[in-house]
Parts: structure tokens; sequence; C-alpha cells
């Protein structure tokens, strides 16, 4: 071959290379292919509600045997991006099937858009999730619902369907593909953690966890004793699981049975050797309470992990994974017209729909005349499910050196309770 000949050869596998790359989708094996969307720029989901600082992707796959089938599509705003690049991948009117294993948007969203040019396609559904599904796109489409057990078969291999419901809407449902053993968990096992990597074993571990449990904490965690029962159902169906490909985040392909483990210990009443201390301040008196107490706190226990978070800057989504991690919580906040201040509100709110078991707490803050601040939140914490272990601390306007020494005797007491 002379050099010409070799520049061609080179251009063209480069070409190729590139075509390949542009084309969406990425192959899990020789019958299934995901076909979804890294979103990379994300930074809130549910609205402004859940930060994801590491982005997210909307997972969908297309199934190929003798009949194909899609699982799940991509949130609204890449509805077009993702019928386009499904194009390149199939032509449409050879998808047989879709499967919705979950009506909320960042799933069902791209239906709309892609039911506009194979309209009568069969959705596979649970009941639930026709309700939702209508409720939100008030469309007539061809909904098949099925319940747990029912198949439907793709020729060689089938799709076996579970009921999911409250994991975490009524409508959730996972599939079960045969032959492959792949499980498409939806939002149970997933991550809002973009990377091009695709698999569990190519990412670091740490963020990988740490995204599979902010996620927990934050959307399962309130329906902790269902998803323990249905982990339990799913273990006794025997199902040879080989892939978990969930909706959000990176594909378990490596040891996938590791996620299932570990959301079995986080179901069972999950807590490490931590205390979490929220606060707000505006003048620097309960910042100043709170490390005091931490500091008696560490003095009693070094072995404790103790945890500081100023709620006016906290991250709340994160701040909840970190509750959801803690044996106990210290909550404070300055009296501010006869209430908290809003951002302790707000994370109080939060806490009190996660449901979380088995955990303690105690209230602070400081104040200037009446000083409702403590009294307000121990009974938020009560309400929440906590055990308060005693009536809380306030200080008077800004604590001197003793009033910070009776902070740490409020942190070793506190200690001591647990
Ligand atoms: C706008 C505002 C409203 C307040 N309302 C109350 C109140 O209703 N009851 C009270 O005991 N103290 C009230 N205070 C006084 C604060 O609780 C007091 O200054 C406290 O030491 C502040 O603690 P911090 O430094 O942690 O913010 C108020 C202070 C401000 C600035
Ligand atoms: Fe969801
Ligand atoms: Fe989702």
């Amino acid at each position: 071959m002379d050099s010409d000949e070799n520049e061609y050869s080179w251009k063209v596998i480069f070409v190729t290379m590139c075509w390949e790359a542009f084309k969406m989708g990425v192959k899990l094996n020789d019958t299934v292919t995901w076909v979804g969307k890294i979103d990379w720029e994300l930074r809130k989901f549910h609205g402004e509600e859940y930060s994801t600082q590491r982005g997210s992707s909307y997972n969908a796959y297309l199934v190929r045997d003798e009949k194909t089938v899609l699982i799940d599509t991509v949130w609204a705003p890449y509805d077009q991006e993702f019928v386009s690049k499904l194009k390149q991948e199939i032509d449409l009117k050879e998808i047989d099937y879709i499967v919705a294993n979950h009506g909320e948007v960042d799933h069902s969203g791209s239906l709309a858009e892609l039911l506009r040019e194979i309209p009568d396609t069969p959705i596979y559904c649970t009941q639930n999730a026709v309700k939702s599904i209508k409720g939100q796109y008030h469309q007539d489409w061809n909904f098949k619902t099925v319940k747990t057990g029912d198949k439907l078969s793709l020729g060689s291999k089938e799709l076996v369907f579970i009921e999911m419901a409250m994991l975490h809407w009524p409508d959730s449902m996972a599939t079960f593909l045969t032959g492959d053993n792949i499980l498409f968990s939806n939002d149970a096992f997933g991550q809002h953690y973009a990377s091009e990597m695709m698999y569990n074993d190519l990412v670091d571990q740490a963020e990988l966890y740490q995204e599979a449990l902010k996620y927990y904490a934050n959307i399962l965690a309130p329906f902790s004793k269902l998803a323990d029962n249905k982990l339990k159902e799913i273990s006794r169906m025997n199902l040879p699981i080989k892939m978990i490909c969930p909706s959000h985040g990176i594909i378990w392909r490596d040891n996938p049975l590791q996620i299932v483990e570990t959301y079995s210990k986080w179901a069972d009443n999950y807590q490490e050797n931590q205390i979490t201390i929220i606060y707000d301040t505006m003048w620097n008196g309960t910042r100043r309470m709170a490390e005091s107490i931490a500091e008696g706190i560490r003095q009693t226990d070094p072995a404790v992990v103790v945890k500081l978070y100023n709620m006016g800057k906290a991250d709340n989504t994160a701040v909840i994974g970190e509750v959801f991690k803690s044996k106990a919580i210290l909550v404070g906040s300055s009296t501010i017209n006869k209430g908290v201040l809003s951002s302790i509100a707000a994370i109080l709110e939060e806490i009190h729909g996660m449901s979380f078991k088995n955990k303690k707490a105690a209230a602070f803050g400081s104040y200037g005349w009446s000083g409702e601040s403590p009294k307000i939140i121990a009974a938020r914490l009560t309400e929440s499910g906590f055990t308060v272990v005693n009536d809380g601390l306030k200080m008077l306007w800004n604590p001197d050196e003793q009033a910070l020494e009776e902070c740490k005797d409020f942190g070793r007491e506190f200690i001591a309770k647990l």
C-alpha cells in the first residue's frame, strides 16, 4: 500500500468512527442498545427541589429479538433529539411495542413526539401508569395494562413485568428480559450521575455510591418498608439477574446484585455512626452554639462522625443524604418573629416527608426575648418520627464563654442519651 492509499484508509476509519460516535445508541449486547440521553447540564431536578451536582441521564433501551421493544423514553426537553437519533438507530415502524415502566415526565416525556410518528404502537404499562400518563398528556394511546408476572413474548426471549407500586410512584414497574437476564428497574437503583462510561465498574466508586445513596435517601426513603418487601419478593422470584439497567445514571453490570444488597441495608432503618447538626443563624449566635455542641460530642465520643450544615448555605438534597446516614440529628435556629428561620422550616418539611425511622434528635437556638424556636423544632421533629431526647437548649443573645461551656455540656449529655 502506498502512502496515499494508507492515508485514504485512515480517513475511512476516522469517518466511520465519527459516525459511530454520532449515532445515539450504545450496544450493551447483541440484543439491547441504550438509546437514552446523558444530561451533563442538569443541576436541579423535580423543579428546584433536588440538586443534581453531577448531572443525570434518562436511560431508554431498545430490545431487539423477533419483536422490537423500546423501554422508556427521555425527558421532554430532549424529545425531538431523542426521536431523531432513534431514527438513526432503527426505522421507527419496526418498533413493535413500547414499555413505559413509569409515567413521570423524565421517562414518558418523549412519548408524544414519538407517537406522532407511530401512533398505534401498543404501550405496556401498569393500570396506574395509564392514569398518570393520561393525566399528563391527555391522549388516548394504545395502552396495554400489565401486572406482576405478566409476560410479553419477543420471539426467543420474553419480557416479564414486575409492579413496583410506590417505588416511587403508584405506577412504577420494572421489566425483566429473559435470556439476557437484564432487569430494567426504572428509577430503582438509579443515580443522578452523568457519565459517558455507562457501567458501574468504569466509574469512580465513591462518586457512584454517593449519588446512589443521595438518590435513595431523597426519593425512595419514604417507601423503605415497601422497598424492603419488594426486594424480598424479587429475590423469591429467583431471577438470574446479570445486569441492572436503571432509568438514571450508570448500568450495574459488574456484580449487579451489589446494589440490591445495598438497597436491602438502606431499606432496613439504615444508619451510620454519625450525628448531623443542622442550623441557621442571623448573627452567628446559633452557629457558635452548634460548634460548641459539636465539640462536646467529639470530646465524649471521638469515634462518632459529626457534620455541621448551615441551611442558609448548604444543599438540602445533600443534607437529606446526611440525615439519612445519621443515628441522631441536632437542629438549631435563632428565633425570628416567634418562629424559625425559613431555611430551617424548609429542611424540617423535607425531613418530615422522608419518614425516617429509629433516629434521635434535639433542638437548640439563640434568641432575644420570646425564644420559641427550639420548641417549634422539637415538635416538628417529634411529628417526623424522631425521638427527641431532651427539652432543647436556648441561649439568650450571643453566647459568652460560659454559655458555650453549657453548649458543650449539652453535646456531651446528648451523646450519652443515644
Ligand atoms: C427580624 C428579627 C426578628 C426577631 N424575632 C424574635 C422573636 O420573635 N423572638 C425572640 O425571642 N427573638 C427574636 N429575635 C432576636 C434573635 O432571636 C436574637 O438576636 C438571637 O440572638 C439571634 O441569634 P443568631 O445570632 O443565631 O441569629 C429577632 C431578631 C430579628 C433580627
Ligand atoms: Fe420517577
Ligand atoms: Fe426518574
